[in-house]
């Protein structure tokens, strides 16, 4: 058997006794960030029965995520096993030469210059939602921005990537993205400490997932009837429906739907959240709406002319990554900065902790979308997308739909938390406000 533990001399600095994993799901975030503070930039810790290397240095991080790729995998990490039973081999789950024929499938479709052509779907959609929040709130009541949020960009993924729209059904999938996320937010190995808790989030789940994976054949069987309709022509949804057979393609539908609508969402959330807090980064970005798009909708054609926009989005995903921890497996024995890293062991990122790290950020836990304004960062320290050859595929499009969702809601409405309303972060499968985001909204 290949051992998973390395002798006691060449094990990284750590705590000595195995991890109380019970009180590290309770407060990930704390625990990745005190095991760099007190141990430094390459630690370890035993929990859930296995040695687990934290790796808190950008050129370490570059190392796993792209110089040494080939040596460092997904599979049976704690992730693959979460997302796997419901996404089965799509694109974010698969690896090695599987992996490499689906990337280069869909590729295409997310080329920069590709995902600019989405700008009328993603403008379109959040008017709609403008529309909505004035004919259903009374002035000055709270809204479930948040919420809100997830099912807009729900409702622009599908219509741009994969070509269809839900319409009304866009409302029972975001609850059911929900209760997926709940359970796998939670994941937890055996044995469970609590199963009854973990048995109820089950059985919402498998509701869930029966009924993702019918939304999801219904998108399909939609597509297929159009037939390569003049609005999908040439989609990567046609492409996908020409090159794979069924399983696949409803694996990469639901991948592309779970992986691309709620960390667009969460980016979105937390920077309007971050504005409100700091008045003065938002009038900035307001002077600069006004004065590029002079009240009408914005475009692609926009979104040089709007730098404080796209700047108060990336200093949101420095603060509060959607994505706050990577894991792979290295699939042979490696070294890192001396330390022996065994044959199988668990490797981790943690972007909450490389964001953050006073090392390499001045006011680390500032708000200063400033900083971005030409960004010479060192390689792998700014990891919102992740890095290396497994690098978000979808973060074009994450940039401009994030980046015209906030210009279009900002041009026409005042957002504001609700007074006393508590936010705090909470690390599931993404990071994300614990009790929500309410928020009044105001016409300009
Ligand atoms: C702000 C929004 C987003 C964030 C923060 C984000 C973050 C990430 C990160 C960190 C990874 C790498 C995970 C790893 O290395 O283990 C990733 C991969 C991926 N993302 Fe995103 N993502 C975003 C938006 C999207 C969108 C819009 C799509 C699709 C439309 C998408 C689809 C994917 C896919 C398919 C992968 C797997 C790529 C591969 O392994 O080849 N993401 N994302």
């Amino acid at each position: 058997m290949t051992p998973t533990t390395a002798p006691a001399a060449t094990v990284p600095p750590g705590p000595a006794e195995p991890v109380d994993m019970a009180a590290m799901r309770a407060d990930p975030l704390a625990f990745v960030t005190r095991m760099n503070r007190e141990y430094g930039d390459l630690t370890s810790h035993v929990g859930d029965g296995e040695r687990v290397y934290m790796l808190h240095r950008p050129d370490l991080a570059r190392h796993v995520l792209k110089d040494n790729v080939a040596n460092y995998t997904k599979a049976n990490t704690p992730d693959d096993a979460m997302l796997r039973p419901l996404l089965g081999n799509g694109l974010l789950t698969s690896d090695g030469a599987e992996w490499a024929r689906q990337r280069r499938l869909c590729a295409p479709a997310f080329r920069r210059t590709a995902v600019t052509t989405f700008d009328g779907i993603i403008t379109e959609e959040t008017r709609a939602l403008l529309e909505r929040w004035r004919s259903a709130a009374e002035p000055g009541s709270a809204l479930p921005v948040e919420h809100h949020l997830t099912s807009l960009t729900l409702a622009i993924l599908t219509r741009a990537v994969l070509g269809v729209d839900l319409g009304a059904a866009g409302e029972g999938f975001g609850r059911a993205v929900d209760a997926a996320n709940l359970f796998m937010g939670h994941y937890v190995p055996d044995p469970d400490p609590d199963p009854q808790d973990t048995a109820l989030r089950r059985r919402g789940y498998v509701q869930a997932r029966s009924f993702l994976q019918l939304v999801a054949r219904t998108v399909i069987a939609s597509r297929r009837a159009a037939g390569g309709d003049a609005a999908g022509r040439g989609t990567l949804m046609d492409t996908m429906i020409g090159e794979l057979d069924d399983i696949d393609l409803r694996d990469q539908v639901l991948t592309l739907i779970m992986a691309g609508h709620e960390t667009t969402a969460k980016a979105l959330t937390w920077t309007l959240y971050l504005l409100d807090r700091h008045p003065a980064e938002a009038a900035l970005l307001r002077v600069e709406l006004d004065g590029v798009l002079a009240g009408r909708t914005p475009t692609a054609a926009d979104l040089p002319a709007l730098p404080h926009c796209r700047r108060a989005i990336e200093e949101a995903m420095r603060l509060y990554p959607p994505v706050w921890l990577i894991s792979r497996r290295a699939a042979r024995a490696d070294v890192l900065d001396g330390y022996d890293v065994p044959a199988g062991a668990l490797v981790c990122v943690s972007q909450w902790v490389l964001h953050r790290h006073p090392d390499f950020w001045e006011r680390p836990d500032d708000y200063v979308p400033a900083r971005f304004t030409a960004p010479d960062l060192p390689s792998h320290l700014y990891l919102p997308f992740g890095g290396g050859e497994r690098t978000c595929i979808g973060r074009h499009f994450a940039l401009v739909e994030a980046t015209l969702v906030l210009a279009t809601l900002l041009q026409s409405a005042d957002l504001a938390l609700e007074p006393g309303f508590p936010v705090e972060p909470e690390a599931l499968v993404t990071l994300r406000p614990k009790h929500g985001m309410r928020m009044t909204v105001t016409p300009r």
